[in-house]
């Protein structure tokens, strides 16, 4: 049996700190089209450019791109028997194209993992962000690395995002994140696939404790 799971909510909710470690809990790839973008940057690809003034806006990657770039992802091997899907689908068409293309191979998306948490604890977490050029994640104050500006699960330096200035993640959470990704959540609910809210507030402990929970509830 296939595991196609969302894991959902706002810029600095805590999806890139827990995806990985409840993809690793499992089993299944951990497939998040924020990291993927930011790999075509670093490695200068076509795509890359063509998503930098985007990305640095805090505004969507135009849907064509960004759906070509997930559909040959998910069409990999080690995303056969299911997946973890970080920040995809973030509009109704990137849903519906994503439903369609699993239908095609008699699969669909079996839950939603709501991650919820407020716009000045968002901001407040994301000016304190740094990560690796691998997508680990960390916060100087409140998750920080045993080694200052060093990633304590693959050893590369740390450095801040460029979307993550306090204006950009304004217009991340309530131009793109409140009217596009938001309504997402009622395509699925009208299709019936289950939805769990998560309180993303606490440790980061805590809250993968209530994640764990609630996959075990889906
Ligand atoms: P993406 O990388 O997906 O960014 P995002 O959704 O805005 O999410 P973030 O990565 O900002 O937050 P997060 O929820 O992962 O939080 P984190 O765990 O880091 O997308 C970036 C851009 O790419 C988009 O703006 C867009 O341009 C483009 N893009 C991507 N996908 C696209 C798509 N499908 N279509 C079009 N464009 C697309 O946590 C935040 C901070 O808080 C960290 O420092 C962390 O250490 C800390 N923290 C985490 N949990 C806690 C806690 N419990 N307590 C205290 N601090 C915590």
């Amino acid at each position: 049996m296939s595991r196609n799971l969302l894991i959902f909510g706002p810029p600095g909710a805590g999806k890139g700190t827990q995806a990985p470690r409840l993809a690793a809990e499992l089993g299944l790839p951990h497939i998040a089209t924020g990291d993927m973008l930011r790999a075509h940057l670093r490695e200068g690809t076509e795509l890359g450019a063509r998503a930098k003034g985007y990305m640095e806006a805090g505004d969507l990657v135009p849907d064509e791109l960004v759906i070509a770039m997930l559909v040959d992802r998910i069409a990999q091997a080690d995303a056969q028997a299911g997946f973890l899907l970080d920040g995809f689908p973030r509009n109704v068409p990137q849903a519906v194209a994503l439903d369609a293309e699993l239908q095609g191979a008699g699969r669909r998306i079996e839950g939603l993992l709501v991650l919820e948490v407020g716009e000045e604890e968002v901001v407040r977490r994301i000016s304190g962000r740094l990560v690796c050029p691998n997508g680990h994640t960390w916060h100087a104050a409140f998750n920080p690395p045993a080694t200052e500006g060093v990633c304590d699960t693959c050893g590369e330096p740390l450095a801040r995002r460029a979307d993550d200035e306090p204006d950009v993640v304004r217009n991340r959470y309530r131009n793109v994140y409140l009217a596009e990704t938001e309504p997402v959540r009622g395509h699925y609910r009208e299709l019936g696939t289950p939805e769990i809210a998560i309180d993303g507030t606490g440790t980061p402990d805590e809250v993968y404790g209530r994640l764990r929970h609630a996959v075990d509830e889906l």
